[in-house]
């Protein structure tokens, strides 16, 4: 970005007004004239030696804005506290889909598990890895069902709605991120409005889906994440031997038919529109206090041990008798340093 910057207002365009004026000496003699040549010099050279110039005043679609690999694994191994399978598919999943020059369909990711394991961080971390601005981009659109969808009643507008939406923002840039929170809260139904977008079409009335990402993220199915990892830890075996397969087809499958999972009897689901189920585990002590210190650190405070275990305990811990998993994850984390500092 600097350097950029540099070329615009830097030595070319010094250079270029230092030959104007040379050469055209009447223009200082009026201090109008030559303010217009200014900024007329200016603002040619900026066209000239950067195209790309008015993007500094609106952000401009850039669907070829190359992702950077190392920059996404880097920001989802350091980040991120305890989700080895998260960590793992969304990496494979946008990396691959980036690096696709013509995609069949466009990325749809559903991410599941309790408040607090993370989905909400994951997707700000997609957003901040393919668009400059990250979440501020007028390319990334979040969809916040009690929000913006309150009113069962209302189901058909909302439709008609998103699909305007979508359809809209799609036309202007084909690489937009829609992100749809809270769908264990959406009316069954609604989120069917929009499988022609995520489907194998090349284009709808002239528009291509097919460079857009849509990410849903949902409570639902994280009982059944926390129910397999009990299983895991009871039988002894290690977390981080869970893998995606263990817990995929358990989540579509009970999504699918769990009537408050905003995917029910969903043809999203049906005709397997989603492209990955990415699990996020209920989370333990030992990644609570790790979220404890990575806060701390945020802040610039220094990593004071004894705090950090007073905030972890104070967190509580399911199931009843193990005590095993944070049932905040690390939501309050913050709130609680809040309070201490
Ligand atoms: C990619 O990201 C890494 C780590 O953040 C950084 O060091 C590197 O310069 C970046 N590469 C490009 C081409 O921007
Ligand atoms: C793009 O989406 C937003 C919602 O995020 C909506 O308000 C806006 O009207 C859409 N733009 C177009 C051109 O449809």
């Amino acid at each position: 970005m600097a350097v950029e910057r540099e070329w615009v207002f830097g030595t070319r365009g010094l250079h270029r007004l230092l030959v104007l004026l040379f050469f055209c000496p009447h223009v200082y003699t009026e201090p109008i004239t030559l303010g217009i040549a200014v900024a007329t010099a200016a603002v040619l050279t900026g066209y000239l030696s950067y195209p790309r110039f008015h993007c500094y005043w609106s952000e401009c679609c850039e669907p070829e804005r190359p992702l950077n690999q190392t920059a996404l694994q880097a920001d989802l191994r350091q980040k991120f506290f305890g989700q080895h399978l998260a960590q793992e598919v969304v990496y494979r999943a946008v990396l691959g889909f980036m690096s696709n020059k013509n995609p069949k369909k466009p990325l749809a990711l559903s991410l599941h598990g309790w408040t607090g394991t993370g989905k909400n961080f994951a997707s700000k971390i997609i957003a901040d890895n393919i668009y400059e601005l990250g979440f501020n981009s007028k390319f990334v659109h979040l969809f916040v069902a009690t929000h913006h969808f309150p009113h069962d009643s209302k189901v058909h507008q909302y439709k008609d709605q998103l699909h305007m939406w979508i359809r809209g923002n799609v036309t202007q840039c084909p690489r937009n991120l829609f992100i749809f929170d809270e769908m264990d809260k959406m009316h069954p139904g609604l989120i069917d409005a929009i499988k022609p977008f995520l489907d194998y079409y090349d284009n709808i009335d002239g528009v291509s889906y097919r460079n857009s990402i849509f990410i849903f993220l949902s409570n639902a199915g994280g009982d059944l994440i926390t129910r397999k990892v009990l299983e895991f830890w009871t039988a002894g075996k290690q977390r981080e031997e869970l893998q995606l397969k263990d817990l995929e087809s358990v989540i579509s499958l009970g999504i699918f038919n769990n009537q408050k999972s905003g995917f029910w009897h969903s043809s999203l689901i049906d005709k397997n529109l989603i492209d990955f189920f990415v699990p996020f585990l209920p989370l333990e002590y030992k990644h609570v206090k790790q979220c404890v210190i990575a806060e701390m650190q945020h802040r610039g405070n220094p990593v004071d041990m004894e705090l950090v275990d007073k905030v972890t305990r104070e967190m509580t811990y399911y199931p009843k008798e193990e005590k095993l998993f944070s049932d905040k994850g690390c939501k309050t984390v913050s709130a609680k340093l809040d309070f201490y500092l």
